[in-house]
């Protein structure tokens, strides 16, 4: 790649310090605020009063950036934005500004600008206007939008060009329309899920309709192309993970519905009830979520009542009618485990439901894979599944864990894999037709040096012969390996 490296500031990716996290907060008000500015700008005139608040936080904003960082970069890459070489995080709230403004920097053959020095109001006026003047179908609208700001001396503004990200062997564009349309669906129901999570919190009424929604595009989209929305999944973004989780488990839960051969409606109800498994867990402070040691008796008896409370909660929500029972029913049992081990207590006086029983798997193999506070570090995708497959093979359907295990692949997405030419990859999406041979996207080459890789399908057998190209030796621990498998995945 020739501009932003994929460094990102993640945990996970190991670089965040404080300066990072400074650069990429004020880099993520630069982009929203920009988003405002231009969108304002298309319904009031720029000189119009509604453009100056807007104005006002983004003049702001580029100057406590120049301040830090002096000049600096606020560019598209892929699907995403970077400032300088930080990787803005998406998350529910962002994600539509963000699209927005690659879509419009897309349009104008831009990758972003170059702020390379403090604006003022006139210069971002200017700027403002002729941006959304260009001519997007002209035959270079960056080198026309350009010209038309030197003739207007906009000298802080920069814009630069398009960059072209490198091509595997795979259809880039292609690729990119069909993860778009995933990440779009995948985001917009981790924001209805916040909202829906916030408001049970706060005692507000709580609308549905656009959980159900978001839900809908989710079951038509697992319907359509299966593993593009697992592959999200194992992207785990830490600061909206209560929300996110509830999203996975739907998946993963529709994602073996599917399999299972549940109708569509069947798929839709299961899907609000997956959304809705840990509705009770709002009623619970957040220290006691993610306190790192161990919990208290008391700590714990909060914890294990989010069934209890779940229920409670969802008899009062509004617009759920006939899914009610069906997603109170889910969030009383999700933890019972089969074998009656789990909580609440009932004796062996009550049998899970199927699609209690479907959410207990989706839940469990979630949350063994994400990074908790009190764990040190998460589960690999292939750890997890052997996990549940032996050592707690009693506590969930023997059959619709086989059933998991051929939805997922015995190396989920997410996986880091050692191959046989010593080369190491990620498992992008399972092999329906073979769930130990995955497609896989090289991420270091055979002397573990890191590459921008092609996907190679590890079923692939050479023409004539019995044999497989490649195999995979070993399923390996991201983190000892400096692997940030959310780079690799978006
Ligand atoms: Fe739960
Ligand atoms: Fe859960």
């Amino acid at each position: 790649m020739t501009g932003p490296t994929t460094r990102t500031a993640t945990p996970a990716g190991g670089m965040q310090d404080g300066t990072v996290q400074r650069i990429v907060v004020q880099g993520r008000s630069l982009a929203m605020q920009l988003c405002v500015l231009l969108k304002t700008a298309k319904i009031h005139d720029v000189g119009n009063v509604a453009f100056h608040g807007p104005l006002v936080n983004f003049i702001e904003t580029v100057e406590q950036l120049f301040t830090a960082e002096r000049e600096f970069k606020l560019q598209a890459v892929g699907d995403f934005l970077y400032i300088n070489h930080s990787r803005l995080k998406l998350d529910g709230s962002s994600y539509a500004s963000y699209q927005y403004l690659i879509d419009e920097f897309r349009t104008r053959g831009l990758s972003g600008f170059a702020f390379t020095g403090k604006v003022s109001p006139p210069e971002v006026k200017k700027f403002v206007r002729l941006f959304l003047d260009v001519d997007c179908k002209s035959s270079d609208p960056y080198e026309d939008f350009g010209a038309a700001l030197g003739k207007l001396s906009v000298e802080h503004l920069v814009p630069l060009r398009t960059i072209v990200p490198q091509s595997g062997t795979i259809n880039i564009e292609e690729v990119r329309d069909s993860r778009k349309a995933a990440k779009r669906t995948f985001y917009r129901a981790i924001e209805a899920t916040k909202m829906l999570m916030l408001s049970a919190r706060d005692r507000r009424p709580v609308d549905l309709r656009k959980t159900k929604r978001a839900v809908q595009s989710i079951v038509d989209l697992i319907l359509n192309e299966e593993f593009s929305l697992v592959g999200l999944t194992a992207i785990k973004n830490h600061d909206e993970y209560t929300f996110q989780h509830c999203v996975n488990v739907s998946i993963l839960s529709i994602s073996l519905g599917q399999r299972l051969g549940l109708s569509k409606k069947m798929l839709g109800e299961l899907g609000v009830a997956a959304i809705l498994h840990d509705l009770g867990k709002a009623t619970i402070p957040g220290w006691v979520l993610n306190k790192p040691g161990k919990l208290t008796a008391e700590e714990w008896k909060l914890m294990t009542d989010h069934p209890v409370q779940g229920v409670k909660m969802i008899s009062k929500l509004r617009g759920l009618n006939e899914l009610a029972l069906r997603a109170m029913i889910v969030a009383f049992e999700h933890h019972l485990n089969i074998d009656g081990s789990g909580y609440p207590k009932l004796g062996d006086h009550l049998r899970m439901s199927l699609f209690s029983r479907i959410v207990a798997i989706a839940d469990c193999f979630d949350a063994m894979t994400a990074h908790r506070s009190y764990r040190k570090s998460p589960f690999t995708p292939y750890e997890a599944l052997h996990h549940m497959l032996v050592a707690n093979r009693e506590k969930f359907d023997g059959l619709l864990i086989k059933a998991f295990v051929n939805t997922v692949g015995m190396y989920p997405a997410g996986t880091v894999v050692l191959l046989d030419t010593n080369e190491i990859g990620i498992v992008t999406e399972h092999n329906a037709h073979d769930i130990f041979r995955p497609k896989v996207k090289i991420v270091a080459d055979r002397d573990r040096k890191r590459v921008d890789g092609s996907i190679v399908d590890l079923s692939h057998r050479e023409e004539g012969s019995d044999t497989y190209t490649v195999g995979i030796v070993s399923a390996l621990n991201p983190e000892e390996y400096g692997i940030n498998v959310a780079d690799a995945l978006t």
